[in-house]
């Protein structure tokens, strides 16, 4: 439990009003970054990790400059996409791995976008707060990414 509330239905019918008929990826991924940095509170960083060359290479995002590659497997991000698993971490210090990208961060959420049954890439919200991310918090995160995955 912590203090932070988001309203995910809304969240989710603003994700799918933002991005209706809009044919540009990248317009949709930068302002879904956005809308996920004003609706969800107690955040330093919300963006996009997308699977280019085998490796995980960073999409639009807000929050300060990050990492630009991250290998499979490696640090949150890129245990996420090998398990294909949603990963929250409740202190990444413990993480064995972890990729500090910002040294501000202390909890982190990565869930995996799938496109044609295959790995696209992931969604990534890190927060300076420990243990930012509840199980509620999940599940509406994992409902935002089954919206994300009808624009991509
Ligand atoms: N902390 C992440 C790297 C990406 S940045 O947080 C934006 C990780 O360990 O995968």
């Amino acid at each position: 439990m912590n203090n932070f509330t988001t309203d995910y239905p809304t969240l989710i019918q603003q994700i799918r009003s933002l991005t209706e008929d809009v044919p540009y990826l990248i317009a949709n991924l930068a302002n879904v970054s956005a809308l996920l940095w004003q609706s969800v509170p107690g955040l330093n960083w919300a963006g996009f990790y997308c699977m280019t060359e085998g490796a995980l290479v960073l999409g639009p995002f807000q929050g300060k400059p990050a990492c630009i590659r991250i290998p499979v497997g490696k640090g949150v991000c890129g245990g996420a996409a090998e398990q294909g698993e949603t990963l929250r971490v409740e202190n990444v210090h413990e993480f064995p791995g972890h990729i500090a990208c910002d040294g501000a961060s202390n909890s982190e959420i990565v869930i995996p976008l799938w496109k044609n049954g295959e790995l696209w890439g992931v969604l990534d919200m890190d927060s300076p707060h420990f243990a930012r991310f509840t199980p509620a918090d999940q599940e509406g995160l994992e409902q935002a990414a089954r919206a994300i995955e009808g624009f991509l």
